[in-house]
């Protein structure tokens, strides 16, 4: 489980400091399906930077299963990150070059997966996001909604306990954003994954356990957040 306590990140821009995050605590259960809303620019994205590692806090505590992240050792967060914490992202982030089967693999390779078994995960991973026929393909040859699949299969074939997914249906249509969030839901539920979600849309932070806001860096329950705002 995630346990945050009174986390805070800055940042310098230009002369000014950003208080992107302004003392957060936030606990989050194993297997637990949370989703963040809030207004642009007040701090969803440097809270999932905290909780998958890409960045440390200004202070604060961000504890995963009883470590700190925010004091472990760059090394120690790689390792975090490469075997135990996926992915995915609004713009889907795949490597123009390479096949949907190739994007795959490269999740496996800081895991010094042996080649074989690489392929065989990714094929896998691919067949649980319904993309099959489509593992030869490169990404500008798929839709979006095929793209992002490749994206939660590049996420899910190293089998983390962690998905952190930011607007993952920002960029797709309404028939497709509901198919992407139904295969996040049957593979969370299915693998018994803890998964944060940050998201602008209402209908889908719904479909969520539970529901927080961040607002001007601070998260508070959702029910609360909308009170206050009436
Ligand atoms: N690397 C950075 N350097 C300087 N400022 C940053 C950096 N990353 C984020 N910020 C600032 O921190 C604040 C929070 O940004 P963040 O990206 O977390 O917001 P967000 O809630 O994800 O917004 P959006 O909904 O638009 O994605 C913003 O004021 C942003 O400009
Ligand atoms: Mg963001």
């Amino acid at each position: 489980m995630y346990k945050l306590t009174a986390v805070t990140k800055d940042y310098r821009k230009g002369r000014a400091i950003v208080h992107a995050l302004a003392g957060v605590d936030l606990a989050i259960a194993d297997g637990e399906w949370l989703a963040v809303q809030g207004p642009t620019g007040h701090g969803k994205t440097t809270l999932l930077q905290m909780l998958g590692a890409l960045d440390r806090p200004t202070s604060g505590s961000v504890e995963l299963d009883g470590h700190d992240l925010a004091t472990m050792r760059e090394s120690q967060l790689c390792g975090l990150r490469a075997a135990s914490i996926g992915f995915v992202f609004q713009t889907f982030n795949l490597i123009p070059t390479l096949t949907a089967q190739e994007n795959v693999e490269t999740a496996l390779v800081p895991l010094h997966v042996p080649a074989a078994t690489r392929k065989s995960r990714a094929a896998a991973a691919l067949a649980d996001v319904g993309l099959t026929d489509r593992s030869r393909h490169l990404p500008g040859e798929l839709s979006g909604g095929e793209q992002q699949r490749v994206a939660i299969a590049r996420a899910l074939v190293k089998e983390p306990t962690v998905i952190l997914a930011d607007e993952p249906t920002g960029n797709l249509d309404e028939d497709t954003r509901d198919e992407i969030i139904s295969l996040l839901e049957a593979q969370w539920r299915e693998r018994g994954l803890t998964l944060v979600l940050v998201t602008h849309d209402s209908a889908i932070a719904r479909r969520a356990q539970r529901i927080v806001v961040m607002r001007d860096g601070r998260v508070s329950p959702a029910r609360t957040a909308l009170a206050g705002t009436r």
